[in-house]
């Protein structure tokens, strides 16, 4: 029988429609919530550790509308399997949460993994050969940009613009450094940028001369603004790509919820953050393409922007994407030499590093965030950086009055005796970077002498055993995400060629390692109630591992995850 046009034509709709919800991404299907007491799916026969001190390990997990619906011993989930429970046989696996990275620049990372990738560039002719080959699909006047070069690894010497010129004549060169604190750029992008030998350092940053006062390419800090300023703007669609790019690359790392702290800098204007907000976040949220989990802290110079936000929609948007509070800057980075010390640098005896912050606007904006009940982040590197924050919350304490805020240096990279027991005192997170110290065992020997090192550097051990909370990130562009590496460098603190551990006293533990990138990075920005471990009612965020037993992950880390869960739903592969 012939169908009435009509109803074929509402067959077709309805076809269609399915069709679609078939090749929706995976986050659009959440929503559904069965009916009744059975579980969506159980693993069965897992290692399952939980970072729930209440029940630190487990043998199954029950999953329900996408959280964790019960998690224990087989004998117990099991009575929660019905017709429709899809049950996974881990076969011993081990399971751990979803990681939580406490520190990306997200979409920077993922502009990153389609640029001129120089980390791991060990000499100046791969550094060469490596630019070269990019400018072979590039026409006249397009940008080349990349970044990730650390010069400490070939000897020290900065590159010049000297190195681009020959073989990039036609294109602007733009390549920050892997700290992101500074970079070098060639003479054609120099000249666009308008700067020469009568150009003036800005406040904040310098531009790098030669003996006779040229310029060589080599801007840092807030000098890379006046190159910010003219390189060719990142599309909308590049930035979204950027956002989809550095999802699947953090889910493949087995990260499901990160803390992205924007690309705002001192000097950047902070309209940046807020247009990958609205261009980028808002779009993927509307569009439901949102993969991992995401928690935004916006430039502190723009709080009561972020307040109104909050005070509108709360402080989730969703599921996916929450509000997290405010950023600002204190100092520079040990690369750079702009970290700030109470102590010289040493061979240059006047340069103890940059305060790119004022501290009276500092003070008034992070108590004015405060008060409104914001969460600050502010980053600080040097000794002299990290007291001066540690003092200034006394004050906005004193201020405000006591609560639970959770207030975070950003690096806490080298703390002077005392700090690591203030900020156990005080309940200050240290959000830190293990694979930081990777690149930087064998440079801040140099940057700061081997006594100040080894007093001061990545002390883990220290900060916890003054009761602080560490949450730990990557930092990524700077270092690549992945949570398995940071947690075998804060076990073995044992940077690539060396026999020894660095500072072997300040090592880690497995149990401390993956809390630091679990349940306390949960903590830290306020997203414990939610994400961080395998509890009851908590999303159902996990990852799978390769290792079939405790004691084979313990004894020796797999460099991979198998797979990632984000919500009960295979996110990856
Ligand atoms: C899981 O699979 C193994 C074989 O790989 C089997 O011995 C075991 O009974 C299975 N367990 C469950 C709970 O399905
Ligand atoms: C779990 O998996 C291992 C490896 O396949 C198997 O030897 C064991 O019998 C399984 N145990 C249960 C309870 O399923
Ligand atoms: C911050 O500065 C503004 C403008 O000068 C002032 O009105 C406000 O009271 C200050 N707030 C604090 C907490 O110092």
């Amino acid at each position: 029988m012939a169908l009435p046009a009509q109803s074929a034509a509402l067959l077709a709709a309805a076809v269609a429609v399915a069709a679609a919800a078939f090749l929706l991404p995976p986050s659009s299907r959440l929503s559904w919530t069965p009916r009744g007491r059975f579980a969506d799916m159980i693993l069965a026969n897992a290692t399952i550790y939980t970072a729930d001190d209440a029940r630190p390990f487990a043998g199954a997990m029950a999953v329900r509308a996408g959280r964790v619906l019960r998690v224990g011993a087989y004998e117990s989930v099991k009575e929660l399997k019905g017709r429709h429970t899809h049950e996974l046989n881990l076969s011993g696996n081990v399971v751990l949460p979803g990681f939580i990275d406490s520190h990306v620049h997200f979409i920077d990372g993922g502009l990153q993994l389609a640029r001129v990738p120089l980390r791991g560039v060990r000499s100046r002719e791969d550094f060469i050969s490596r630019v070269k080959e990019a400018t072979r699909d590039k026409h006249p006047g397009q940008w080349i940009l990349g970044g990730g070069w650390n010069n400490d690894v070939w000897g020290g010497d900065f590159p010049a613009a000297s190195w681009l010129d020959d073989i990039s004549p036609d294109n602007p060169v733009w390549l920050s450094r892997m700290d992101g604190h500074m970079g070098i750029a060639n003479s054609l992008a120099m000249k666009i940028a308008g700067i020469d030998r009568s150009t003036n350092d800005p406040i904040g940053g310098a531009i790098m001369r030669t003996a006779e006062g040229e310029p060589t390419g080599l801007l840092v800090d807030t000098a890379m603004v006046l190159m910010f300023d003219v390189i060719e703007k990142v599309s909308t669609h590049e930035r979204r790509e950027a956002l989809l790019r550095a999802s699947r690359h953090a889910l493949m790392r087995g990260v499901t919820t990160v803390v992205d702290v924007g690309n705002y800098f001192p000097g950047v204007s902070p309209e940046k953050t807020w247009q990958d907000f609205s261009d980028v976040y808002e779009w993927a949220h509307s569009m439901q393409k949102m993969m991992i989990r995401v928690c935004l802290f916006f430039p502190m110079p723009t709080w009561a922007r972020v307040s109104d936000l909050i005070g509108k929609n709360g402080r989730s948007l969703s599921q996916w994407i929450h509000l997290g509070g405010v950023k600002a800057f204190l100092d520079g980075s040990l690369g750079s030499s702009s970290a700030l010390f109470h102590e010289p640098y040493e061979g240059d005896p006047g340069n103890y590093g940059l305060q790119v912050t004022d501290m009276d606007s500092l003070l008034n904006r992070t108590s004015e965030s405060d008060k409104s009940g914001l969460q600050v982040a502010i980053h600080a590197i040097g000794d002299k950086a990290n007291d001066m924050l540690l003092d200034m919350v006394d004050k906005v304490v004193d201020l405000n009055g006591v609560r639970d805020r959770r207030f975070r240096i950003e690096h806490a990279q080298h703390l002077a005796p005392d700090a690591a027991n203030r900020f156990g005192k005080q309940g200050i997170i240290a959000s830190v970077q293990p694979d930081h110290l990777l690149d930087d065992a064998d440079s801040a020997a140099k940057k700061i002498g081997f006594d100040r090192a080894e007093r001061s550097s990545y002390t883990f051990r220290s900060l916890l055993a003054g009761g602080a909370q560490l949450a730990f990130g990557s930092d990524w562009p700077v270092s690549d995400i992945n949570p398995l590496q940071a947690i075998q460098t804060a076990i073995s603190r044992k940077p690539p060629g060396w026999e020894v551990p660095w500072i072997p006293a300040e090592r880690l533990s497995l149990d401390e390692s993956l809390k630091a990138h679990t349940i306390s990075a949960a903590y830290a920005c306020f997203l414990d109630h939610a994400v961080g471990s395998l509890s009851e009612r908590k999303y159902a965020d996990f990852v799978v591992l390769p290792s079939t037993s405790w004691d084979d992950f313990a004894g020796d880390l797999p460099a991979h995850v198998l797979a990632t869960y984000v919500s009960g739903k295979l996110a990856y592969p």
